[in-house]
């Protein structure tokens, strides 16, 4: 199955602001097989010609909520150089440690189910240690991120607990600085 963008949920949808349930392991091939779609879908938006033919956004990441499956399945997927991305397909992520120090991205964050961005600092450990089942190599993993892919992956995880990116924002001051923060 294609994920388009007919098929990703906006963030007025109930699934969005639901609390996810763990997947069973090994996999169910339906389970395996969606979390390979959302994969799917964050890789075909970095390939001009499928980003064309299905206006999609460019994405770096898609949680099984979005699409409506309230499973604790995410995909992240970071361009880290021409032809490499940085991928992780995971089934019941945990993040096991994190950081006290923050960090944010200076233009703050977006998402696909959030039509219009909000701008505001979204304040994310800097560091964490993230663990879960890995549906590309089929296996348990243990993955250190720092800096952007630290705040990819914590996007993604939040949405497993029905949370947003802008709930972080600073209602009264959006851009108040995050004293010790790392700017990206
Ligand atoms: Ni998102």
């Amino acid at each position: 199955m294609f994920i388009d963008n007919s098929m990703i949920l906006p963030d007025t949808h109930p699934a969005l602001r639901k609390k996810c349930e763990p997947v069973a392991l090994p996999l169910s091939k339906e389970d395996h097989d969606l979390l390979m779609d959302l994969m799917n879908h964050v890789r075909a938006s970095h390939d001009k010609e499928l980003q064309e033919k299905y206006n999609l956004r460019g994405a770096v990441g898609l949680a099984a909520p979005q699409i409506g499956v309230n499973k604790c399945m995410i995909a992240v997927g970071i361009p880290y150089d021409e032809d490499d991305d940085l991928e992780f397909a995971l089934a019941n992520p945990k993040i096991v440690s994190s950081s006290i120090q923050k960090c944010y991205l200076e233009g703050g964050e977006s998402c696909l189910s959030v039509p219009k961005d909000v701008d505001g600092y979204v304040p994310r450990a800097a560091r964490i240690t993230v663990k879960g089942y890995d549906a590309i190599t089929d296996q348990m993993v243990t993955v250190r991120l720092s800096g952007y892919e630290a705040i990819v992956m914590q996007h993604e995880i939040d949405h497993l607990s029905g949370t947003l990116y802008y709930d972080h924002i600073d209602k009264n001051d959006p851009f108040a600085p995050i004293p010790g923060a790392i700017v990206i």
